[in-house]
């Protein structure tokens, strides 16, 4: 084992009580026992030139989608990741920000601290780029994170903030934010769910624990990204995750959690939260360009990305020449804040 990897967290969290604890429990015996089936993602596990992947981080692979894009990683960011897992992520966004403390993951479980820390060791005789302290590995909760505020460029977490309860998912929120840097973005992957789950499945502490029951909507989740502090979102990806049957939850109708991956970005809008879904507006008239007056300038024929807002605002002014496209779910900006216009 590489030196020092395994060395035990700095600070103890103090054990919660009831849902949260719970959770912590749960990770526990997941870091005990890796458990393959727990999450689980349709979307594609990333590889990458010159990154050898420990089997066992893909067997402690509890997220539900990918929160790792190239875009997001040119010029060696800082990158937060909260609730480390196996680790899976963390290399792969350690393999981008090769610098002395790029990367800092954070989670309140000892074991799975620890069980990071081990596959961590094993990556580092895989990969002869990987230096120990490209990463550090802390004891921490995201709903109190011990960072400095505007200190990271990229922060992350994947299938964990779907578990808080909604004062607990504003907290998280709110520290994430805080500790961005501005035009810092949040990368995330959660699940959501068609329609509000029923008490019964949102109380059941285990459920939530296993990213089943604690799923809000998508309109909720980002209306609370906006609410934190996030001025642009841009939804990545959206796809079927779980299927929650009517015998087996108790429930009138088979429910469809899908996995929702985003960046939410630190940025100041001029008009409020702009979310982009992947819509476009197309000029298709007899001018070479459209301009509508208000900062939107098309080229004839030409797809360009808009946010849902303008979109919106597009549609009720009923252009005859404008078509304006459904989103794909599938954001295809690159690193920009958000591409388009306000
Ligand atoms: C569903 S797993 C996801 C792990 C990892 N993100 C992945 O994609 O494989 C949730 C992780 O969050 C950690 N966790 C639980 N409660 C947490 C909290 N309050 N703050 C930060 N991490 C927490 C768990 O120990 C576990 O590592």
């Amino acid at each position: 084992m590489t030196a020092g990897w395994n060395r035990p967290s700095e600070a103890a969290v103090p054990t919660a009580m009831s849902y949260l604890k719970t959770t912590r429990d749960f990770y526990k015996d997941a870091a005990l026992s890796p458990d393959e089936g727990l999450c689980c993602t349709t979307s594609p596990s990333w590889s990458f030139p010159g990154l050898k992947v420990p089997s066992i981080m893909n067997r402690m692979n509890y997220g539900c989608g990918t929160t790792v894009h190239p875009a997001d990683l040119a010029g060696n960011p800082t990158v937060l990741y909260v609730g480390v897992g196996g680790g899976l992520e963390l290399l792969q966004f350690t393999y981008f920000s090769r610098k002395p403390g790029g990367v800092i993951g954070v989670d309140p479980v000892p074991e799975m601290l620890e069980a990071c820390r081990r596959n961590f060791a094993e990556a580092a005789g895989m990969n002869d780029w990987l230096q120990e302290d490209f990463v550090s590995l802390r004891s921490g909760d995201a709903l109190n994170l011990e960072i400095e505020d505007s200190s990271v460029d990229v922060a992350a977490q994947n299938c964990l903030f779907n578990i808080f309860k909604e004062d607990d998912l504003k907290k998280a929120l709110a520290e994430t934010c805080r500790v961005l840097k501005p035009g810092g973005r949040f990368v995330l992957s959660d699940p959501v769910t068609p329609v509000p789950l029923p008490d019964r499945l949102t109380g059941d502490d285990r459920l939530r624990a296993m990213c089943l029951s604690g799923s809000l909507t998508y309109q909720r989740y980002v209306e609370l990204m906006g609410e934190a502090g996030f001025g642009t979102i841009q939804i990545r990806a959206r796809r079927p995750y779980r299927m929650l049957d009517r015998k087996r939850y108790g429930l009138e109708e088979p429910v469809l959690l899908e996995s929702l991956e985003v960046a939410a970005i630190k940025t100041k809008s001029c008009c409020g939260l702009e979310v982009f879904t992947g819509r476009t507006a197309i000029y298709h008239g007899e001018e070479e360009y459209f301009d509508d007056g208000a900062g939107l300038s098309l080229t004839r024929d030409m797809p360009v990305m808009i946010s849902d807002r303008r979109a919106e605002q597009l549609r009720t002014a009923g252009h005859p020449d404008l078509t304006i496209t459904e989103p794909t779910w599938h954001f295809a900006g690159g690193s920009g804040g958000g591409s388009g216009c306000c």
